[in-house]
């Protein structure tokens, strides 16, 4: 699909309606569409996935850090959901090798690129190898900084693994707030994350993600110690201008 194609697409789907574009997203590619899930309030798309009536496969970056609490909820959701949430999981090699340089916290002495390349944008690159499209929670409201200008359907040229195989990313809840995601979740009944109620309003792995205060933004919880510009781990390296991406 070129660029026009994806231009075309994006102005067929509604940003009003997230569970079409999921739908959407799933029917163009079956069984070639996956939904990145992080165990967090993004936990609405694999809903509006279970009730598209489209086959579905999901997948967690298991990053071997991230809390009790979210794979347990991952855990929840797959029975909840009857679905399979594959783990994607980071290389152990890699991760011995910088563990045994670095120690188990050098993200707050040099950056937390080093870790999440590890693990966190390898296992993705993985994750993706054959897929056509993927799902992903990000909303414009995420991030100011970062996050603004997410559209509802964007060629991944970062994750590509074959530029004459362009991979679609979805981004269905691009325009919804925070606020119109808790709605959903509380109209429908979704399961959501335990963390939240503790002051979590975004959630990554544990040693890098804080609860925040009321008047903070919900990026300010992650990765605290760093400028505000660079919160991006490598996921979403598209939402870095190109000089910058890691
Ligand atoms: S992050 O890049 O800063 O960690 P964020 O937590 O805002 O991302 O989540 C945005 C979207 O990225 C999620 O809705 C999900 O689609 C994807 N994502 C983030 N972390 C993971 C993860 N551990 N596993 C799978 N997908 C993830
Ligand atoms: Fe490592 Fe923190 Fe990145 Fe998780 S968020 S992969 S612990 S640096």
């Amino acid at each position: 699909m070129s660029s026009l194609d994806t231009t075309t697409l994006a102005a067929q789907l509604d940003p009003s309606d997230p569970a079409a574009t999921v739908r959407r997203a799933l029917e163009l590619f079956p069984g070639e569409t996956l939904i990145s899930f992080s165990g967090a309030e993004d936990v609405v798309l694999i809903d509006m996935a279970a009730k598209s009536g489209a086959p579905y496969r999901a997948f967690t970056l298991d990053t071997g850090r991230l809390h009790p609490e979210t794979l347990e909820f991952v855990e929840r959701v797959r029975t909840r959901y009857a679905t399979a949430i594959e783990g994607a999981f980071p290389q152990p090699e890699a991760v011995e090798a910088l563990v045994r340089e670095k120690g188990l916290f050098s993200f707050y002495e040099d950056g937390h690129e080093e870790c999440c390349g590890i693990r966190k944008v390898e296992p993705l690159r993985r994750a993706l190898a054959g897929a056509r499209a993927y799902i992903t929670g990000q909303r414009q409201d995420q991030s100011p900084a970062t996050r603004a200008a997410i559209p509802l359907v964007q060629e991944d040229a970062a994750f590509s693994a074959d530029p004459a195989r362009p991979l679609l990313k979805f981004n269905p809840l691009a325009a919804w707030t925070s606020a119109q995601v808790w709605d959903y979740i509380r109209a429908h009944d979704v399961p959501y994350n335990p963390l939240h109620d503790q002051g979590f309003k975004s959630i990554g792995c544990a040693p890098c993600t804080r609860p925040t205060r009321p008047d903070e933004h919900e990026r300010a919880g992650r990765w605290w110690w760093e400028d505000a510009t660079r919160k991006e781990c490598g996921l979403h390296a598209m939402n870095l201008p190109p000089g910058s991406r890691a």
